[in-house]
């Protein structure tokens, strides 16, 4: 399997997109790294916490749970920055939830893990952005893929404190942007861009330098992928830990997307990023997958435009003499039907 770094601020989505990493024999999740996002770190880390708890009671009560997540005790977990490079901190709590997983510390009190709970995983003292770099150092260059699932912040210290090690990485996939849709946390804004553009821009801008290579799916992409809830939910006998878990929190979700009017079906924002590595792109682009170029700028602290991504719609350049150069963006993702039953990472 290709070692793989997730960047998360677990997150609703956050949680089915690290499960269905864990669960795809093409990956092995080295470290997880924390950020403020959806919630505040803390809670990011309680939250993943939550999630290991329940693989570990999967994992002890169905066995076919340890041919399936296999290597998921050799994970290490580091928590990382609590506030955005500059600015503000946002967090998307409306969503999410005050604790980031629909308020379940509250609604579901089983879900929290005892005093003393050992996890199958090995909690760092380290800085997120330390860990990354290290392990960046210690793998062959070109072989570590960074997945990020919410704000860049610690990508962006790890490039700032040392970019010959963070340019060895592979590629990094980020779920984020919004190019030529409408923002979902402003009428211009993507999450993950709103809460921390100037990360965004520092890496941005070192990809398009040709210093590593970039790719992300914004809105654009990731809206289309949906999973049904009634494909999500379980409840009954035979429901086995992990089902219960993520049940627990999808409910509110669920409600959530019946108040705005939206279709009964969860968007797998930040899984699509995973699916992308579980495919190796960019081996599969062409089949499938496309990623283009477009070429935008960011909006880092405007009154009302805060990350947005500021798309040049005035053709190829010619005409005004000024050369443009592209953002690789991933604009068409086609993922297969059985990707996304694999996403719900629980059906044993
Ligand atoms: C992104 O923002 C977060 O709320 C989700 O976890 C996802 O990473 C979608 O805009
Ligand atoms: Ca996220």
């Amino acid at each position: 399997p290709r070692k793989i770094i997730i960047d998360t601020d677990p997150g609703v989505d956050d949680v089915l997109a690290i499960l269905l990493a864990l669960a795809s024999p093409e990956l092995e999740v080295a470290l997880i790294t924390l950020v403020a996002g959806n919630t505040d770190v803390g809670h990011t880390h309680d939250n993943l916490l939550k999630m290991y708890y329940q693989l570990a009671r999967e994992r002890e009560q169905h066995p076919v749970a340890k041919e399936r997540y296999p290597l998921a005790n050799r994970t290490v977990v580091a928590v990382g920055a609590d506030y955005p490079i500059r600015g503000e901190k946002h967090v998307a709590t409306y969503f999410h939830g005050r604790d980031g997983l629909s308020n379940i510390s509250v609604t579901h009190p089983e879900f929290t893990p005892p005093e003393g709970t050992e996890y199958p995983l090995e909690l760092s003292n380290k800085h997120a952005y330390d860990e990354m770099l290290a392990l960046l150092a210690a793998e062959p260059a070109g072989t570590v893929t960074i997945v990020a699932l919410g704000p860049l912040t610690n990508l962006a210290h790890a490039y700032s404190a040392d970019k010959e090690t963070f340019c060895r990485v592979g590629e990094v996939v980020w779920m984020g942007g919004a190019l030529d849709v409408p923002g979902n946390t402003s009428p211009v804004a993507e999450f993950n861009c709103f809460a921390d553009p100037y990360a965004f821009d520092i890496l941005r801008i070192a990809a398009k330098a040709g210093e590593f290579t970039f790719v992300f799916a914004p809105l654009d992409v990731t809206t289309h992928h949906t999973v049904p809830f009634s494909d999500l939910l379980h409840e009954g006998e035979g429901t086995t830990p992990l089902e219960s878990f993520t049940t627990a929190f999808l409910h509110r979700v669920r409600g959530l997307q019946a108040r705005f009017g939206l279709p009964d079906a969860m968007e797998m924002h930040d899984p699509v990023a995973v699916w992308y590595a579980i495919e190796n792109a960019p081996k599969v682009v062409g089949k499938g997958w496309a990623v283009t170029g477009r070429e935008f700028g960011i909006e880092r602290c405007g009154e009302i435009t805060r990350g947005m991504c500021v798309v040049d719609r005035r053709g190829s350049g010619e005409g005004d003499g000024k050369k443009r150069t592209e953002d690789e963006v991933l604009l068409k993702g086609d993922v297969p039907l059985s990707r996304k039953e694999h996403a719900t990472a629980t059906h044993l």
